[in-house]
């Protein structure tokens, strides 16, 4: 939610944040804007797209050595010029970039208006400036000091950015519950929300912790608490290439990321996986081992993509493991009071690690005694600093806004950890756990055998590309690619889906069932593929167009299909891992066929970072 971008230095200003607010404009695509400090503070802003405040700019005097960026996700105030960051105070000395929520804005605002504040727009974003202005003026104190005093009243969440007019050798930032990382080259700092626009300039990077300060000069990063006591940066080493976050011959980043899978599946096996010796490496599970096998219960927290990929991890933790798993919507959980008892082990799934319901609902259960062990993308996120061990997914940046690396990445951590668990507590059979070593092994090349029928797969999405609505069914291991499938295409194509477990279609979706709507069965061979057999003829029967994720070699559903898409055959426990691809392709090539711009669908960000 909301990308920010800052740079101070010896290069032109601008051109390091449009760059960067480029790469970041995943976060959030509903305005941008910069501030660039020179003698004068130069504020241009623009509803839509980082292009279009491109555009708007040229001609403009953009010369400076400081500047703050922003592209906007909206939560207070809708998507307009005025309402773009960076804002500015009300005299204009200040200018603010804001990732986050203030909570009691209202509270706040109230205050200013009866003191005479004016506003100018209707985020919480300007009232949090014009506090800050007004602490420093009622004070007559440094901006830094101001900042410390306000912040204290702060409820809610942000990343804050600040230029001073009087001050174009300073930046200050502060962070709480929104990420923030700054990147230290020689002579300049360059400030992001992630890593991305940093990572041409330098490989040395600080993260930013909650309740931090950060006062940033061209040579000097000073980093203190809110009780303004210094604190020594913790200087990490980026694991980050270029190639990594650009698209490569791909027209979009979504596809490029679903035609990485052969790669990322395999990144994320490497190192962990002997097949040879029967083992699994994995050191954040191995130093928790007792925890993590004698757990009695597992409850695992995470939202959208991620908590599909936490249905999948209850189904093979319970078969595997024989531990009670709970899925938890983290947004439910933290609000609802449930109970935890110390022993319990809380499973957080984050691609990006920063999403706000699930880093609250793991201090929540922190806070009462659960053990957290986090499954994460994002090396160096909040959730991977929050959890007391975890294991990275390796998947790599993903930029697209739709989940698709990073959900197959996570099965497979998933997968390994429940094994490597299941092997420790002997609840599983040798054959069955080295045969499904073995399946793990072999699924990037099935993966990379299943993407030569992308071009089918095209063609299908063209076929369906006006279908108003659609059903995704599957059952067992299926059932939460089925979710997954509906989720990739409503997202993506703006067709609404939904998926179902395929045997609770008689309760009430099959009054959907007619001719115009596509019916897509999750139905690769597992144990119950007649049960799901006779769901496809059911649809038949009604006239619904069957389009089916199938086994190689499955002559019963591909005589009974409209359609198919084939995955190679594998163990039931490891097919998600192959079904949900083609499901991915069909939602990527459908919003292609519509003219849609699949990597920023509408109203959506790539990291939620409010609640
Ligand atoms: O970064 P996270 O995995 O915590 O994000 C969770 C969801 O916001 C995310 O999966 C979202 O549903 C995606 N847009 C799905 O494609």
């Amino acid at each position: 939610m909301c990308g920010i971008v800052a740079y101070i230095g010896p290069r032109e200003a601008y051109p390091v944040i449009l760059k960067g607010l480029k790469r970041l404009e995943y976060r959030g695509y509903d305005s941008a804007g910069v501030a660039l400090l020179d003698r004068e503070l130069k504020v241009y802003r623009k509803q839509g797209r980082v292009a279009g405040l491109e555009e708007s700019v040229i001609g403009k005097d953009l010369h400076a050595h400081a500047g703050i960026g922003h592209t906007r996700w909206a939560t207070h105030g809708e998507p307009s010029d005025r309402n773009a960051h960076p804002h500015l105070s009300a005299s204009g000395r200040l200018a603010m970039i804001h990732n986050g929520i203030i909570e009691n804005y209202a509270q706040l605002k109230n205050e200013l208006v009866k003191k005479g504040y004016p506003f100018k727009s209707d985020t919480d974003t300007e009232v949090l400036l014009n506090f800050i202005e007004y602490i420093q003026d009622n004070n007559h104190c440094s901006l830094e000091e101001a900042l410390r005093i306000a912040l204290k009243r702060v409820v809610g969440a942000y990343v804050i950015v600040l230029l001073e007019k009087d001050h174009p050798d300073t930046l200050i930032a502060a962070r709480k519950g929104s990420p923030l990382v700054i990147g230290i080259g020689k002579g300049e700092h360059f400030l992001a929300s992630d890593a991305s626009p940093i990572i041409e300039y330098t490989k040395e990077v600080v993260y930013v912790n909650d309740y931090e300060l950060a006062i940033i000069k061209c040579d000097e990063l000073i980093l203190k608490n809110l009780g303004n006591e210094k604190i020594t940066p913790y200087i990490q080493k980026l694991d980050l290439e270029l190639t990594a976050i650009e698209k490569g011959g791909y027209d979009h980043f979504m596809l490029k990321e679903i035609f990485e899978q052969p790669d990322t599946v395999f990144d994320c096996l490497r190192g962990r996986l002997d097949v040879g010796k029967g083992t699994i490496t994995m050191a954040g599970v191995q130093n928790h081992l007792d925890k993590l096998s004698q757990a009695k219960r597992i409850i695992i927290v995470a939202c959208g993509t991620s908590w599909h990929a936490g249905l999948i991890a209850e189904y093979v933790l319970e078969e595997c493991c024989r531990i009670p798993v709970e899925v938890e919507y983290a947004s439910e959980f933290r609000y609802r009071n449930p109970v935890i008892h110390p022993g319990d082990v809380i499973i957080a799934i984050s691609q990006s690690g920063e999403t706000a319901d699930t880093i609250v609902a793991i201090e929540n259960a922190k806070e009462q005694g659960a053990f957290i062990f986090g499954v994460v993308n994002v090396v160096g996120s909040s959730i991977s600093r929050i959890s007391h061990a975890g294991a990275y997914t390796h998947a790599g940046p993903e930029i697209g806004v739709a989940s698709t690396k990073a959900f197959t990445a996570q099965l497979v951590v998933l997968l390994l950890i429940a094994l490597k668990i299941a092997f420790e507590k002997r609840s599983i059979p040798e054959d069955r756990y080295m045969k499904l070593l073995a399946e793990l092994q072999s699924i990037p090349e099935k993966i990379k055998e299943l993407l030569r029928s992308a071009d089918h797969i095209r063609n299908l999405a063209e076929k369906y590309k006006d279908a108003r609505d659609a059903l995704y069914l599957g059952r067992g291991y299926s059932f939460p690619v089925a979710l997954e499938g509906a989720l990739k295409l409503k997202e993506i194509s703006y067709i609404h889906a939904e998926g179902y477990p395929a045997a609770e279609m008689k309760h009430g979706p099959i009054a959907l069932v007619d001719e115009n709507l596509p019916v897509l069965f999750v139905a690769t061979r597992d144990a119950y593929h007649e049960k799901i057999v006779s769901n496809i003829q059911e649809i038949k029967a009604r006239k619904g167009k069957v389009v089916a994720v199938i086994s190689e070699g499955d002559e019963i559903i591909t005589g009974l299909a409209d359609d198919i898409m084939m995955v190679p055959v594998t163990d039931e426990m490891t097919a998600p891992l192959l079904s949900v691809i083609p499901l991915q392709l069909f939602a990527c090539y459908l919003g292609m066929a519509k003219g849609l711009d699949v990597d920023k669908p509408r109203n959506l960000a790539k990291s939620v970072t409010v609640e």
